[in-house]
């Protein structure tokens, strides 16, 4: 069976676009393979170090998000990355034979640079990203990775560690060259039509409940040109039916088509029309996440557990790679000065 390997760093509450970019596709594939589900806190601690107190409660938050989505911890494994401490013994080795013009050169490494402002990202860690992310994948030796298109050059430089390992230590089974799942992009818009992002502001976030999601919707930008409800609108530049195409049927979204450019109905109506749709995808999620509540109020641990139990399986697979890349890389073993063992 293929295995898969996936994370997400903890940085606070997940919103439509994650469910849609990624999670909902997470949750398909634990049908068909062996799933690992990782809360990349360490990748996380990269940008937020100054600011690391959040993270934790970040994590466990965003394991009840993922619980809720249908994430299904008797599936698939969930764990903390810093809790499996080989994740950074294995990218403190990978580190050894990852040239600096690799990770000077990728894209998100420059691109972040120039992005981040108000946080300085000129660290050792924050370059050395990828080769951690590729530890992360190779000590499962999952061959699928299911990331979004921002991730692509973070797994072809994971692929390209593996064929210098393998060629610096003549050694073909330690290490698995990982495929990448691409994800499109969400197919949907924050309310102000940018990509939706925590840091714009523009999210509608699986944890909101049913009247912040109808307020947000009702802010959403729509068609500029459509001032009074008699003016026609252009559904293909609103937002609004970008989320109808998403969220409601073919038929449905033909009706809006027709009531928006005969301006046979207002945006307020269509909007709220909109949030009914929205908010009947949510709802099994809602259901989910009351759920998750109430075990927790019940037990305070239900999550910690569940990482517990997640930890032990992943921990007992990242031992065996790790021991096998030590062995090949020829350290860990006491030899005599003879070279013959202790
Ligand atoms: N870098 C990924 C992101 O920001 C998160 C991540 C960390 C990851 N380790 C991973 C994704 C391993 C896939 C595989 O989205
Ligand atoms: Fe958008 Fe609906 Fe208004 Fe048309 S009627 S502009 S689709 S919100």
């Amino acid at each position: 069976m293929d295995r898969v390997l996936s994370g997400m760093r903890p940085t606070g509450p997940l919103h439509v676009g994650h469910w849609l970019g990624a999670l909902e596709n997470w949750v398909k594939l634990q049908e068909t393979h062996e799933c690992f589900f990782m809360v990349a806190d360490l990748h996380a601690l990269m940008g937020e170090y100054e600011r690391p107190a959040e993270i934790s409660k970040n994590s466990t938050a965003m394991v009840i998000d993922w619980i809720a989505c249908g994430i299904d911890p008797e599936k698939s494994v969930l764990f903390v990355q810093s809790q499996v401490p080989e994740h950074c013994e294995l990218a403190a080795l990978l580190g050894m034979i990852t040239p600096l013009g690799w990770l000077e050169r990728s894209p998100t490494y420059k691109e972040q640079l120039r992005e981040i402002v108000g946080r300085d990202l000129t660290t050792y860690g924050f370059l050395g990203y990828p080769v951690l992310q590729a530890a992360d994948i190779l000590l499962y030796r999952a061959n699928k990775v299911p990331v979004g298109e921002d991730q692509e050059a973070h797994l072809e430089l994971a692929r390209e560690i593996v064929r210098r390992f393998k060629h610096l230590y003549r050694a073909d089974r330690a290490l698995v060259e990982p495929e990448a799942l691409l994800t499109k992009e969400s197919r949907i818009l924050g309310m102000d039509r940018r990509k939706m992002s925590k840091s714009y502001g523009n999210a509608i976030n699986l944890s909101d409940p049913e009247e912040i999601v109808r307020k947000k919707v009702q802010s959403m930008i729509t068609d500029p040109a459509r001032v009074k409800a008699t003016d026609a609108g252009h559904p293909e530049v609103c937002n609004v039916y970008g989320y109808y195409q998403v969220f409601s049927s073919a038929s449905t979204v033909k009706e809006v088509h027709d009531w928006c450019t005969h301006a046979k109905k207002g945006c307020t109506d269509c909007k709220k029309t909109m949030a009914d749709f929205l908010i009947g995808r949510l709802q099994p999620m809602h259901k989910k996440r009351r759920e998750i509540l109430s075990a927790l109020e019940k037990d305070k641990d239900t999550i910690s557990k569940i990482l517990e139990e997640g930890r032990k399986k992943a921990q007992k697979i990242a031992r065996q790679t790790l021991e096998e890349v030590k062995g090949l890389m020829g350290i860990g073993a006491v030899r005599d000065f003879k070279g013959r063992d202790k």
